[in-house]
């Protein structure tokens, strides 16, 4: 079948076989099929969706169009987590070297900003110097001497996703449970981990809005998991607000390194220390939750996860002296504080239109070729339950670019709902799936 077929077949609903997906994606992965014949594609799986057998096929040959490695010598358990994506979404950042410091190896493969959602490597390439594309030894060399190596999909682990994810972003197409799920899971099976913890969104600001689909997003990525010999727990997280404050590549970047001062909010610190919670309890059975939780609340109190993220800050050619000081980072030259024109219990906020504020302000990509505003974004003010009064600070929106503000502070100005009586918010850690 030539590719045009391909995509028809996708597009009339019917199911592709392992050969056609492998085509299709080994031809885009090397070049020989075009963006605009991939995004097709993408958008008849987008609408069609794929069967479980399609899914594990996708994810395989994603897998396969690059290497796997094999972490074998290094001397304790190496595991990973991933989210599957939401608004001021930091955890990576604070739990990478938190496990690090605790004995887990974490050979972290992140990616870039994904639709409405932030992307890990966009945030730590925020830090003057970071480099995301380290070479594959010296990656390796990280992971198993440091206990941490922080790198996205290269050209040769995982091409296949480093160019379906850059469409992705740009196309639409991103809220696809397989999709998602061969994107995540051929990234984290080719990390050659032993554990994984999945933080799987579920909210108005996740690409799974309703708990039905999330479960069924989760029951995907851990049966994928699974069936790779990988030991895979999820947890569903309450995405339905922003998690902690700031929305934005430097913003989430600072936040971070409050958060492993200390200084972190409450939310962003519960899940991080829950995910955290799992793969520790991975790595040594006889742990309670609460000993999990506890080991990392050390590392965070005396410091040292602190000093690992510095460390390999500067091992990645970052230049950590930003993270000492976080007033040194350049700010946005332009800023405007929303403020509310109603009283009472906010009771809701629009959180997928933040995610896509802060693309507008330059914290995100509208072209795969698009540059990033790193000291864009945004700040809230306010959390779910908060009484407000009139005229109260909602969030302040930070750009380069003083005429997109008023544009962009009119479209989210309407997103914020309010009651008269505290409203019920959601669990922040929804379910547990194994
Ligand atoms: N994270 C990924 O790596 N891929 C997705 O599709 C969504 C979140």
């Amino acid at each position: 079948m030539i590719p045009y077929q391909i995509i028809e077949k996708k597009s009339l609903g019917l199911t592709l076989s392992e050969s056609e997906i492998r085509t299709f994606i080994m031809g885009y992965s090397s070049g020989t099929i075009p963006d605009y014949q991939m995004s097709a594609l993408l958008m008849a799986i987008f609408i069609n969706g794929m069967t479980v057998e399609e899914t594990l096929d996708l994810t395989r040959v994603m897998l396969e169009s690059g290497n796997r490695m094999d972490f074998s010598a290094a001397p304790g358990f190496v595991a990973d987590k991933h989210s599957t994506g939401g608004v001021g979404d930091k955890v990576s950042i604070l739990l990478a070297p938190i496990l690090a410091v605790l004995g887990i190896h974490v050979p972290m493969i992140s990616g870039r900003g994904l639709g409405h959602s932030g992307g890990t490597l966009d945030k730590l390439e925020s830090i003057p110097g970071f480099n995301v594309n380290l070479e594959l030894k010296e990656w390796e060399d990280l992971v198993v001497h440091e206990g941490l190596g922080l790198i996205g999909q290269t050209g040769t682990i995982c091409p296949a996703d480093k160019k379906i994810y850059a469409l992705r972003d740009v196309t639409a197409t991103v809220r696809s449970i397989p999709l998602i799920s061969a994107s995540i899971m051929s990234k984290k099976i080719a990390e050659g981990i032993r554990g994984l913890v999945l933080d799987v969104k579920t909210g108005n600001g996740a690409f799974m809005q309703t708990l039905a689909d999330s479960r069924k997003l989760a029951n995907s990525l851990v049966s994928i998991g699974k069936g790779y010999g990988i030991r895979t727990t999820a947890l569903i997280t309450d995405m339905s607000q922003p998690l902690g404050f700031a929305i934005g590549n430097w913003f989430e970047m600072e936040e971070s390194v409050k958060g492993l001062q200390g200084q972190g909010p409450e939310d962003l610190m519960a899940v991080t220390y829950a995910l955290g919670a799992e793969i520790l309890k991975m790595a040594h059975p006889e742990l309670s939750q609460e000993g999990a939780v506890a080991m990392q609340k050390k590392t965070v109190a005396d410091g040292s996860a602190f000093e690992k993220l510095k460390r390999i800050t500067e091992l990645q050619g970052g230049d950590s002296r930003v993270l000492d000081d976080l007033d040194k980072y350049s700010k946005a030259k332009f800023q405007k504080t929303i403020k509310s024109s109603k009283s009472g219990y906010l009771a809701g906020i629009d959180t997928m239109a933040l995610g896509f504020a802060g693309i507008q302000l330059g914290a995100g990509r509208k072209m795969i070729s698009d540059k990033i505003d790193f000291s864009s974004g945004i700040y809230m003010h306010c959390k779910l339950g908060d009484k407000i009064e009139i005229a109260d600070d909602l969030l302040t929106l930070y750009c380069e670019d003083e005429t997109k503000l008023s544009a962009v502070a009119d479209q989210i100005s309407a997103g914020f709902s309010f009651t008269e009586t505290t409203p019920e918010l959601p669990p922040l850690i929804v379910e547990r799936i194994v």
